[in-house]
């Protein structure tokens, strides 16, 4: 399957797919990685690891939609059959979504419906929740509205703060990303409607 990531940080996500990869256990082809900040961590890994990247960065273009028509020729011309989002911090315009060729899935850090949108940390521990965790989902058009593909769950302790929680919920976002990955490379998952059956067995 071939797969792009866009993403605008640091890029752990990003690094957790492409050692699994590395380690031949992701079925996948990078096409590309691509970010709105020329200065990404995340670039600099998908360099390391012999990855094209691309920037695009919000101050070159008029607007949002000259800038997503670049992303969408750049999927196009990759042939890419998935992106990946891993920490792409500007929201994807509904046109863009509605006029993508491939499936967009993406990773937050809560147990959504939970605590959508910026600061799902801050947010839960505002909230006071006992659990948290994180969501790998299909990106539809609404805020991290999309179809479930796979949760995991962590602890909240009394004493955590945003660092404490978002380190541990890291963590398990870099296995469960990876995992999510690998079953949709292996046709795996189908959707039905807001549903998401897995089918771990063939
Ligand atoms: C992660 O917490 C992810 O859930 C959210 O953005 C963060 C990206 O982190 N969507 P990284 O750039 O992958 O380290």
């Amino acid at each position: 399957m071939k797969v792009a990531v866009l993403a605008s940080g640091r890029g752990s996500n990003l690094q957790a797919l492409i050692d699994e990869w590395q380690g031949d256990s992701l079925p996948v082809e990078f096409m590309g990685v691509g970010s709105d900040k020329i200065n990404a961590q995340a670039l600099v890994r998908a360099e390391k690891a012999g990855i094209p990247t691309r920037a695009f960065p919000k101050e070159n273009y008029l607007d949002k939609e000259s800038q997503e028509n670049d992303i969408a020729n750049w999927l196009e011309e990759l042939g890419v059959e998935l992106l990946i989002l891993a920490g792409y911090m500007r929201v994807l315009s509904k046109n863009f979504i509605r006029k993508a060729e491939c499936p967009i899935v993406n990773i937050h850090p809560s147990l959504l419906p939970a605590f959508p949108g910026l600061n799902a940390q801050r947010q839960a521990l505002e909230y006071g929740v006992k659990v948290s965790g994180c969501t790998v989902h299909f990106v539809d058009e609404g805020m991290d509205s999309g179809p479930i593909i796979l949760q995991e769950a962590v602890p909240v302790f009394e004493e955590d703060d945003v660092d404490t929680l978002s380190e541990r919920i890291l963590k398990v976002e870099h296995e469960i990303y990876p995992e999510a990955i690998r079953l949709l490379a292996l046709d795996k998952v189908k959707c039905q409607g807001r549903k998401v059956k897995i089918n771990r067995h063939s």
